[in-house]
């Protein structure tokens, strides 16, 4: 079923719904991601992001709705479903970095363990990956020995290290200053150059106007706006799209 056709999206989410008890997260979502696209998710505090976000890899359970990965569905459990989950990477705020390992170590665990690449073949490609993110010199290290902002590039090291198709970003830079969220946010501007195929929480303004194909404004748990970031943030069609960019432009 993969294919390379232009009408079949790397990753689709059609009519999914979440509940927390109660509480409805998320109504019927839909989204689609063609490959080599990026779509930078923006909403208010509590609108549903992170849990939309953690929905795509199965780190929620969905109460409805389908999720596919170049057409496939994403399994429920098991060993599918880590297989699956190995092609989504993520990439989180809080880095998520294991203290106890180096970086070297970090970046080859998972591709050894879930992939079964060689050892010595995931030491190369762990190498390349840290200079692609600036951080060469840095492979002995471990995290607590490194700024935030480059723990976040290792971060993203490691998910490169799955070769995954799609990476997912929960605000990756809104726990770092400023120079170092720059720092951050070039590594994505390259890969999102490179063709990779990202669906990105942030507040970064200028990340979504330069770099994203399309902005999803998400609004109590529904897509309420849906448009490349030009239009977007020219002229947002929903009161709440226009206030929430009248509050977060004003900071
Ligand atoms: N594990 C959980 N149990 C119960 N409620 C949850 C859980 N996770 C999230 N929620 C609720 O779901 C709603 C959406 O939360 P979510 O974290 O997805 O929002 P968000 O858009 O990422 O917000 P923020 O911008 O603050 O990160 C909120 O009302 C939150 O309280
Ligand atoms: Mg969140």
């Amino acid at each position: 079923m993969p294919s390379d056709s232009p009408s079949q999206p790397l990753l689709r989410l059609g009519g999914v719904d979440k509940s927390f008890g109660a509480h409805q997260v998320l109504h019927g979502i839909d989204l689609e991601l063609r490959a080599g696209e990026v779509v930078v998710l923006l909403g208010a505090s509590g609108s549903g992001k992170s849990t939309l976000i953690r929905c795509v890899n199965r780190l929620e359970t969905i109460d409805a709705g389908e999720i596919l990965l170049d057409g496939v569905p994403m399994p429920l459990e098991g060993r599918e479903l880590a297989r699956m989950r190995a092609q989504v990477g993520m990439v989180f705020q809080s880095f998520n970095l294991f203290g106890h390992k180096t970086v070297l170590e970090n970046i080859t665990l998972a591709p050894v363990r879930v992939k079964g690449v060689p050892k010595e073949r995931a030491i190369e490609r762990a190498h390349e990956l840290l200079a692609r993110v600036g951080l060469a010199d840095k492979a002995a290290a471990y995290p607590a020995q490194l700024s935030g902002g480059q723990q976040q590039r290792v971060a993203i090291a490691r998910a490169l290290a799955m070769e995954p198709r799609v990476l997912l970003f929960d605000e990756p830079t809104s726990a770092l200053d400023p120079e170092m969220t720059n720092e951050v946010l070039d590594v994505m501007s390259e890969l999102a150059r490179e063709g990779m195929t990202m669906l990105v929480v942030t507040h970064e303004m200028g990340f979504a106007r330069r770099v994203a194909d399309r902005v999803v404004f998400i609004d109590a748990g529904r897509i309420v706006e849906s448009a490349p970031p030009q239009d977007f943030f020219a002229g947002p069609r929903t009161d709440r799209a226009r206030e929430f960019l009248s509050k977060i432009l004003t900071h």
